[in-house]
């Protein structure tokens, strides 16, 4: 059980149904926050925390997120030419390193549970982080290192959690909060998108995982929950009675960039946030005489 944490999964197969037209064609781990590709804060964050294996669950038209981790030697040479060494720089440091990435594909939308399922041969027998990149975080350490921190201490299993609005709580995963300090504290159970009155608590699952490897044969018995998928919480949620599972209410705070509306305030947030845009935008944001509109 007191295995390191090498490996993360991203289940990137979601067909982005929330925000059609723009993922028609394109994969939703492509949107941008600012300049940067959903997908891309995600492995950031993941590589931050020590992982070195990036395992990436995908479907159909979801190429370009592979082409996305590999080099472009056209692009890299026209940027040597031109002499843009800090954008050639910035490509090279945001590549996984060679070998270090698995692509696997989820071939039917069964749910998020069957889509980490997908990545068991690939992960085998040890612990396992899992992000979720709709889920993009405003946070110092990343939320995958401050749970990683609470998992030298706790083993088992850990997942991040921060509070919400209760009229939000059907729209995730949400715990029942038991013994501990915020900054870790016990699990005593979850469930999947429950209504507002039965939920346990506003405490949701916002998109970050440690997990031991005994979940994957708790999801080969692929029994439909919520939504009539493959819950992954439902999984979780039987593990309890074997294993121990740790909440953290990490520093820092989530936008759900699967939703326009978290999408656009990552948007602002990120770039308000970047010394490079930061006074420009805010100009940019006078111009536009908000107090008037809002
Ligand atoms: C999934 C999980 C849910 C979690 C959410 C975070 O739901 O099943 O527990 O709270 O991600 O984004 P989905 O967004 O796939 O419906």
């Amino acid at each position: 059980m007191s295995k390191r944490v090498r490996t993360a999964v991203f289940p990137v197969a979601g067909l982005g149904t929330r925000f059609l037209p723009a993922t028609k064609a394109m994969p939703k781990e492509m949107l941008t926050v600012v300049d940067r590709p959903l997908i891309q804060y995600a492995v950031d964050e993941a590589r931050e925390a020590g992982i070195e294996h990036f395992v990436f669950v995908t479907g159909r038209n979801k190429g370009v997120i592979e082409d996305h981790f590999d080099r472009q030697f056209e692009l890299e040479a026209t940027l040597e030419s031109r002499g843009k060494v800090a954008a050639l720089e910035e490509l090279q440091k945001d590549l996984p390193s060679a070998g270090r990435t698995s692509f696997t594909r989820q071939q039917e939308p069964l749910g998020l549970g069957h889509a980490v399922w997908c990545a068991r041969d690939i992960v085998g027998d040890q612990p396992f982080a899992l992000l979720l990149p709709d889920m993009v975080f405003r946070a110092k350490p990343g939320v995958l290192k401050q749970m990683m921190d609470a998992y030298e201490e706790s083993q088992g299993n850990v997942i991040g959690v921060e509070e919400c609005a209760w009229e939000d709580v059907s729209s995730y995963g949400v715990v029942v909060r038991g013994d501990g300090p915020d900054k870790s504290f016990a699990i005593n159970g979850m469930v999947e998108k429950p209504k507002r009155d039965e939920a346990p608590s506003n405490l949701f699952i916002s998109g970050r995982y440690i997990l031991q490897p005994e979940i994957f044969a708790l999801l080969a018995e692929q029994t439909r929950g919520a939504g009539n998928e493959i819950q992954l919480t439902d999984a979780m949620q039987t593990l309890m009675s074997q294993q121990r599972f740790t909440g953290v209410k990490y520093e820092g705070k989530v936008y759900d960039c699967g939703s326009k509306l978290g999408f656009l305030t990552a948007n602002v947030v990120f770039a308000l946030d970047r010394a490079d845009i930061r006074p420009g935008f805010i100009d940019e944001l006078r111009k536009l005489d908000l107090e008037s509109e809002l």
